[in-house]
């Protein structure tokens, strides 16, 4: 066969950081995902192509459950949608006992097909009437987040002629974590209790519950710690003044999963902490809990990302190999920022699915979009790649198939491989029908 032939350039060597080893780090391929070939995987289903391992989800959702059940046996997990609301991988965390955390009416329905009412937690700061009407008829968990809301939600309530039972979302400052403050009540300033009080003189709702989300990715755990603290103290004092012990403390979500921040040192693989040490600085920080009885309410965790972004893998085809003014190689994928909305929080771990030979050399991966921010990886030492190669980006399972965008292209398809090591579609590629299927043409433009 004849060789591509390429104008020699010269270009800086780059050696990278050095190991033990001193030398660049080995690249391995990855050529199977749950020992289905990545190949065989695009040949059937097409390239781009979202890949989950339920094997992965499965493990995960375990491993979080027994480090808190160890700690703390009332902790229920309740699967955060936002993060992914692929039927199938919701009905993987529901069948490992999860309830469902949702923040928009859309989530709501989607859950209330798969969980019933008393095992959804409505969160958000937009819950307009009609979604308040449809939580509370199904006895769905609402947390309030704000003053108009409260009032919303009794004049629902009352409508209906029913006492639902909800909770108030807290925001408060914590150390080592950037401020959160725009969801909730906020603790320091007294407002949390003043929405306690003002919920309570209402007497239409029935305050249960306690709620926070800290942030995300957040890879300290004695912010957790002084979370725990904040919300037992609360607790208390709601119980001393208001006579009122809550059912429930939900924590939010916010660990961090295996994956490397743009930035960061240390791979994320070593930087994040397990979930066992979340579950101390929690169980340490619950320690404060003083309630009548020594009632335990129930933790709630809403862990998104940690749980779900190692399952999933997004294969994607190389289009072209070009050189740089600069030196750098480029390639140029298929799948880009469009699918891979975490590219501009995570430096995405890429494996090529095949054996690659040839030097390492500084490259660039941008994806098919006709834009300047389409980059799936600005900085990487990788062997030359040719047309027709294929790569998988790792870690991918977080946020990217719920924030996707349909720019210039259709969304690809998802597929999910068993335990059993079985690949099946969860959601068909789209096709230009989908996009015309929503739209009109007015009888003037025909
Ligand atoms: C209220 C709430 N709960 C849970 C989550 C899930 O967070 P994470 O994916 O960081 O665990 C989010 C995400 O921002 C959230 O807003």
């Amino acid at each position: 066969m004849k060789q591509a032939y390429e104008r020699p350039a010269l270009v800086k060597h780059q050696p990278g950081l050095m190991n033990k080893l001193s030398g660049v780090q080995a690249m391995r391929p990855m050529e199977r995902i749950d020992g289905v070939p990545v190949k065989e995987l695009t040949a059937r289903f097409g390239s781009p192509l979202f890949v989950f391992s339920e094997r992965t989800l499965v493990s995960r959702a375990r491993e979080l459950r027994e480090a808190f059940a160890l700690r703390l046996p009332r902790t229920q997990l309740a699967w955060s949608y936002k993060t992914n609301y692929l039927d199938a991988v919701c009905k993987v965390f529901h069948r490992e006992g999860s309830w469902a955390e949702v923040v928009s009416e859309m989530e709501l329905d989607k859950a209330l097909r798969h969980v019933p009412g008393s095992q959804v937690i409505f969160n958000g700061p937009y819950k307009p009437e009609g979604a308040l009407e449809k939580a509370f008829r199904a006895g769905v968990r609402v947390h309030l987040d704000h003053f108009d809301e409260l009032a919303r939600a009794e004049a629902v309530a009352r409508r209906l002629g029913l006492r639902p039972q909800v909770a108030i979302r807290v925001n408060m400052a914590l150390p080592g974590t950037p401020p959160w403050s725009r969801f909730g009540f906020n603790l320091e300033n007294g407002q949390a209790m003043d929405a306690v009080r003002r919920l309570r003189a209402g007497g239409v709702l029935e305050l249960r519950g306690l709620h926070s989300h800290i942030g995300t990715f957040v890879q300290e755990v004695d912010a957790y710690r002084q979370e725990a603290r904040q919300l037992a103290g609360l607790a208390n004092r709601i119980a001393a003044e208001q006579g009122v012990a809550v059912d429930w403390i939900d924590l939010g979500g916010g660990f961090a999963s295996r994956n490397t921040l743009h930035g960061q040192y240390l791979p994320g693989s070593q930087a994040s902490p397990s979930f066992a040490q979340y579950a101390e600085a929690v169980a340490d920080g619950l320690s404060a809990l003083q309630l009548p009885g020594g009632r335990e309410p129930t933790i709630l965790l809403e862990t998104g990302r940690a749980l779900v972004d190692e399952a999933g893998h997004l294969l994607t085809t190389v289009h072209a190999s070009k050189r740089l003014p600069d030196g750098r190689r480029a390639l140029i994928v298929d799948a880009g920022v469009n699918v891979l909305f975490t590219a501009f929080w995570y430096r995405h771990e890429l494996a090529p699915a095949q054996e690659l030979t040839g030097t390492p050399e500084p490259t660039v991966v941008f994806g098919p979009l006709c834009m300047a921010i389409d980059v799936v990886r600005d900085q990487l030492l990788f062997p030359p790649m040719a047309a027709g190669d294929q790569l998988v980006v790792k870690g991918v399972g977080a946020y990217n198939v719920t924030q996707w965008m349909q720019f210039i292209t259709e969304r690809p398809a998802v597929v999910m491989i068993s335990r059993d090591g079985e690949a099946s579609l969860i959601r068909r590629r789209e096709t230009v029908e989908t996009l015309l299927g929503q739209e009109e043409l007015p009888a003037w433009l025909r």
